[in-house]
């Protein structure tokens, strides 16, 4: 039985966890997350956002855990077999589609044990946008169906819609207001 939205945000304000860190957010277009890595803050966390070479993306802590890098300005390299790795640009670790490091060019026979890894991040895909969800929910409650996936948009599946991926846009205003806005019409 599903929890409901209401007990779920109690619980989550008595363990003081935040309840952004367990909500899907959208970080970028769909058609933008193509053969480079992309870099973007969510909530103030910078991310690197690619795509593995079986399409999958990733959005991973923009952080190398050797020594710190950002791992945006890397490269994602053919690793054979149709796999596709991320390149550090420091260093050039290579990491694979699971976070973990596969390849250091310096020790090219050492196989990097699993704690040698970049921190991943949940994605879906929906609506032309990919969503990330930085931090699992762990309150103890059974989690809401709302935050199971990102939110829904009916009308995107009715024949004849068509759906324009537009934006971001800066505007310097607060979040509540802005909301009004779009919902005053
Ligand atoms: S900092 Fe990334 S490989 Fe060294």
């Amino acid at each position: 039985m599903q929890g409901s939205l209401f007990h779920f945000v109690v619980r989550s304000l008595a363990m003081k966890t935040s309840l952004e860190l367990m909500l899907w957010h959208p970080v970028v277009a769909l058609a933008d997350l193509q053969a480079t890595p992309v870099a973007v803050t969510l909530l103030g966390q910078p991310l690197v956002l690619w795509r593995d070479g079986e399409g999958q993306a990733h959005a991973w802590t923009d952080r190398c855990p050797h020594r710190g890098a950002r791992l945006s300005l890397g490269q994602v390299v053919d690793a054979g077999c149709g796999l596709k790795h991320l390149a550090c640009p420091y260093h050039g670790w290579q990491f694979a589609s699971g976070g973990r490091c596969v390849h250091v060019p310096a020790l090219p026979d050492w196989s990097p044990p699993p704690s040698h890894a970049a921190q991943a991040h949940e994605v879906q895909e929906a609506h032309g946008l990919l969503w990330v969800r930085l931090v699992a929910p762990d309150t103890g409650a059974t989690l809401p169906t709302e935050l199971t996936r990102p939110p829904p948009f009916e009308p995107a599946s009715l024949a004849g819609w068509r759906s324009v991926v537009c934006g971001p846009y800066a505007v310097a205003t607060s979040a509540p207001r802005l909301v009004e806005n779009f919902l005053d019409i």
